[in-house]
This record gives C-alpha cells, sequence and structure tokens, in this order.
C-alpha cells in the first residue's frame, strides 16, 4: 500500500528557459508533507511532473525503487499518485459525475452506468461535505464549490500519493477542517500527502515536515515541529521578513468617492450602504455565501440587481459592466481569476491592456505602447516571466494573480475593488501587495478590499464592513479591531 517516491535530479526546461534545476528528494509513505516556496519557484511544476501532466526534461523519478516516467496523468493515476490542480482542472461543461468519472468511467454491459457513477460521486461529495446534485453542470458552480469537486475527484480515485496545490485558497474555514479530518484519515491509512500552500499556519497545522524550494531548486527539509512561521517564511524568500503592513495613512476627511445605498443583489445582498472615502481602505467580511462577492458583482453589473444609488465621485452611475464601470473611473478585480479575470490563451501584454484598449490605440493599436505599459506592470509588480510574449496560462499561480491585479490598475480608476488580492500569492509577494493598496490609497483613490483573511483586514484597512446573510451586519473601525469581534460579527453571535 506504501509509496516511496524519490526525485533524482529533476531538471525542467520551457523552451530556453530552465525552471527546474536538478531537483532531489524523497517522499516517504504516510508522512504529510508541506511544500513551500515563493511564487514561481517550480512547486507545481515539479509536482505535475510527478504526476504525468508534465514531462522532466532531466533527471530522474523513482517510484517504489524503480524508475518512472509518467507519459500522462493517467500512467501517474496507475502508479497511484493524483494531483489536485492550483488552478482547477475540471471540464466546465460537463457535469460533476462525469467530470469525477472522466477518463475512467463505469460501464456494464459496455453501456455507460451513469447511475452507479452518480451513486459514486454522492458519496465522494459527502465526503468532502459538499450538498449539491452529482448532475450540476460545473459550469453553474462557484469556486469553492469546484476546489471542492476537484477533491472529491481526487479521492475517488484511491490515491496512493495525494498533492494538493493550494486546496483550500478559496474554501471556508469549516470547509478546511473537514479536509484536514480527511488529510489525517489518509494519513493514518499510509497515503502520502505533499500539501502545497502560502497559508503558513494551515502548514504548520496539518504537515509533518517542511520541504521547501526556491528558484527551482531544493534548499532545505525539517520537521514542522522545529520551525516558526516566520522562519518557514524567512527559509521561503531567502531574507528576513519584516513588517507585514505598511503603517496607515490619515483618510482626509472628504466626501466619499463611492456612495452605495439600498443596493440589493436578488437572493445574495439586501439594502447594502457604504462608503468610500478618497485614500480609505474599506474592508469586507464575513463568511462565504455572506454575499460579498455577489454584491461587487452585481454593482459592476455582471448580475442582475435591484433597487439602489450608487455615486461615483459624487455622479449618479450605473455599470452594465465592468468594461463600463472601468470608463467611468471604478475597476474590479475578481475572486475568481481564471473564470472571469484573465483570459489565460492571451499574451500577457494583451491581458493588461484588454480593459483599456482605447488608451493604446490612436486609431490603431499601438504595439509599442502596450509593450511599455507591459515592461511597467512587470517590473511595478514584480511579475516572475521570461517571455512577455507568452500565453498567460504560462505564468504561476500567484503571479498570475500579480498580473490580474496588474491589469485592473492599468485604466488608473479612482476606486477599486479588490476581491481576495493575495490569494495563492507568497509572503513576500503578499507585503508586496500590502504595500502597493496603501500606496494606491495615499494617492487619493478609494480601495475595497474583499477577503477571508482576517488579519489581512485588520492589518491593512480604516474601516471594515462586515456580511451576514446578504446584508451589512457592522461597520468597525479598523483601530483595535480584533479577529474574534471580525468573526463575532460574521456569524452572528456578538
Ligand atoms: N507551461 C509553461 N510554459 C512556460 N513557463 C512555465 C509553464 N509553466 C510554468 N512555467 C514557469 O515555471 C516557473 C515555475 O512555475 P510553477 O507554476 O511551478 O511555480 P509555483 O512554485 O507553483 O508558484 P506559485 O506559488 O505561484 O503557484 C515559473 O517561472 C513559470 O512561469
Ligand atoms: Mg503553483
Amino acid at each position: 500500500m506504501s509509496l516511496h517516491v524519490r526525485f533524482n535530479g529533476i531538471v525542467k526546461d520551457f523552451g530556453p528557459v530552465r525552471v527546474l534545476h536538478g531537483v532531489s528528494f524523497d517522499l516517504e509513505p504516510g508522512h504529510v508533507y508541506g511544500l513551500l516556496g515563493e511564487n514561481g519557484a517550480g512547486k507545481s511544476t515539479l509536482m505535475k511532473i510527478l504526476s504525468g501532466y508534465e514531462q522532466a526534461s532531466g533527471g530522474e523519478l523513482a517510484v517504489a525503487s524503480s524508475p518512472c516516467r509518467f507519459k500522462d496523468s493517467r500512467e501517474a493515476e496507475a502508479a497511484g499518485i493524483v494531483l489536485i490542480h492550483q488552478e482547477f482542472n475540471l471540464a466546465e461543461d460537463l457535469t460533476v459525475a462525469q467530470n469525477v468519472f472522466l477518463g475512467r468511467e463505469l460501464h456494464t454491459l459496455g453501456w455507460l452506468d451513469d447511475t452507479a457513477m452518480r451513486a459514486a460521486t454522492r458519496e465522494a461529495l459527502a465526503e468532502v461535505g459538499l450538498h449539491i446534485a452529482a448532475d450540476t453542470p460545473v459550469r453553474d458552480l462557484i469556486v469553492a464549490e469546484k476546489q471542492l469537486v476537484e477533491i472529491a475527484k481526487a479521492l475517488s480515485r484511491h490515491a496512493r500519493l495525494l498533492v494538493m496545490d493550494e486546496p483550500t485558497a478559496t474554501l471556508t474555514p469549516s470547509e478546511t477542517e473537514r479536509l484536514f479530518g480527511l488529510i489525517r484519515r489518509l494519513r493514518e491509512q499510509g497515503t502520502t500527502i505533499v500539501y502545497i500552500s502560502h497559508k503558513l499556519d494551515e502548514v504548520e497545522r496539518i504537515t509533518d515536515e517542511v520541504l521547501v524550494m526556491r528558484d527551482g531548486r531544493f534548499v532545505t527539509r525539517a520537521p514542522t515541529s522545529t520551525l516558526t512561521r516566520q522562519q518557514m517564511a524567512n527559509l521561503m524568500v531567502g531574507r528576513e521578513l519584516v513588517d507585514m503592513f505598511p503603517p496607515r495613512e490619515p483618510v482626509a476627511d472628504a466626501p466619499p468617492l463611492l456612495r452605495v445605498r439600498g443596493l440589493s443583489v436578488p437572493g445574495w445582498a439586501h439594502d447594502v450602504a457604504f462608503d468610500v472615502r478618497p485614500g480609505e481602505v474599506l474592508g469586507f467580511a464575513g463568511l462565504v455565501g455572506a454575499g460579498r462577492t455577489e454584491l461587487f458583482e452585481g454593482l459592476l453589473g455582471l448580475r442582475p440587481r435591484s433597487g439602489g444609488e450608487v455615486e461615483l465621485a459624487g455622479r449618479p452611475v450605473r455599470f452594465d459592466n465592468p468594461r463600463q464601470a472601468a470608463s467611468m473611473g471604478l475597476t474590479y478585480l475578481s475572486e475568481d481569476r481564471k473564470g472571469k479575470g484573465l483570459h489565460l490563451r492571451l499574451s500577457l501584454s494583451d491581458n493588461l491592456t484588454l480593459m483599456d484598449l482605447d488608451r493604446h490605440a490612436r486609431p490603431w493599436l499601438d504595439l509599442a505602447s502596450e509593450r511599455r505599459a507591459l515592461d511597467q506592470a512587470i517590473a511595478g509588480h514584480g511579475i516572475r516571466t521570461r517571455d512577455p510574449e507568452a500565453p498567460a496560462s504560462s505564468l504561476s499561480g500567484g503571479n498570475q494573480q500579480k498580473l490580474a491585479i496588474a491589469k485592473v490598475l492599468q485604466p488608473d480608476p479612482r476606486v477599486v475593488v479588490l476581491d481576495e488580492p493575495t490569494r495563492g500569492v507568497d509572503v513576500g509577494a503578499k507585503r508586496d501587495i500590502y504595500f502597493l493598496i496603501q500606496r494606491l490609497a495615499a494617492e487619493g483613490r478609494g480601495v475595497v478590499v474583499v477577503s477571508s483573511e482576517l488579519i489581512e483586514l485588520i492589518g491593512l484597512c480604516h474601516r471594515v464592513v462586515v456580511m451576514r446573510g446578504g446584508r451589512v451586519s457592522a461597520t468597525l473601525d479598523a483601530d483595535h479591531l480584533t479577529e474574534e469581534e471580525l468573526i463575532a460579527h460574521a456569524t452572528g453571535t456578538h
């Protein structure tokens, strides 16, 4: 049942670019490993090689002491190795059950056995605590549900080595707890888990040992209990990280840049009111399902809204779509980076300027000006790429997030709404994003931050709006605000 894995000098080149420079380490059965490293360090790439989604350019992979080279993920699966993707790998047009059984459909007498597949899917969904019908199209799911389907799909494949690449980025605390329960059970059964996460508190809680990668190289390994979170962070970035949050600058007593009254998004948000002043960072806290994302999707015209008044810089506005909002001075970073934020098949520069084409068209597209904007974004946001012409899909997860942020700042907005801005980014890049947000506010813009990381809201914002069941349950000053207080308002137990 147990599976020993050895990486021996694994090298990976993408075209002329080497991203793994001879990585060697062993994985013992029945352990939970935390794989740590900055954005672009090569974690996902190494794990894709292990699970058959990528081919190594050099070096050797040995599974149970015999050299292996998996042609595709099916071969790896046959050897007991399954990867839960960081970027979901579900077929949007298929149902949940069809996705769970993709590539290994059940048959009876030569016919697809839909009944059996739906039943097995229901079981897998119950195990991860997801209450949806097995024949729901994946397209209709929200991101957290997609993540749970990915996990259910992997579990139903009975892996002996399970790689989880940022599995909790979109999960609620209770869904995360359930996942941790599953991980513990799997470990007891002798399954090896590789757990990739930038949430160091989770790494601290659930892993036995951490493995650290930096710039495509293996750096060190240590039992988790011997490291503090700060030490893990320092090992990842290779330097001391101090002061995660910039000092807050006071907000001038000016009229609001964004004023919202009585905004409702049927089914999600009801009668919501808030103001964002110039220079202010306004946070939105709440449990998943509290309606925060849907509220802003309604504001941006991405969902039907009913009623409500919105003023931008004193003028009544009503946005039909994000592009129109951008032209009026408000941009929105979607939490669903892959679905709504970036066009992964397009190049970095096309992505960057998509919302802001007018500025680069005079009257036809000015490629030099597009290129200048891209160079500035790459430098300004520390996006790690060696080929700006490459598609956005070639960026690591965290670097895609940085590109998405650069994209919403391109039109030079007066108000910017950032939904989960630091999802999937490493601690160093997180700090950079916090300082960027502070700078945007200091320039007199209004910044809205929707986040599930309470520490982030408390450290960054001037005020925090808490939503519960689609309504605003409190608007709190961030001074002296505690996590407990936020949780109490979010759950209604204060
Ligand atoms: N298909 C590809 N084509 C070209 N380059 C790629 C491709 N996939 C990954 N890379 C590059 O390989 C490097 C390592 O990326 P990888 O996704 O493994 O990083 P990571 O450690 O998982 O980062 P993150 O924490 O952001 O997810 C990055 O520089 C990335 O741009
Ligand atoms: Mg990754």
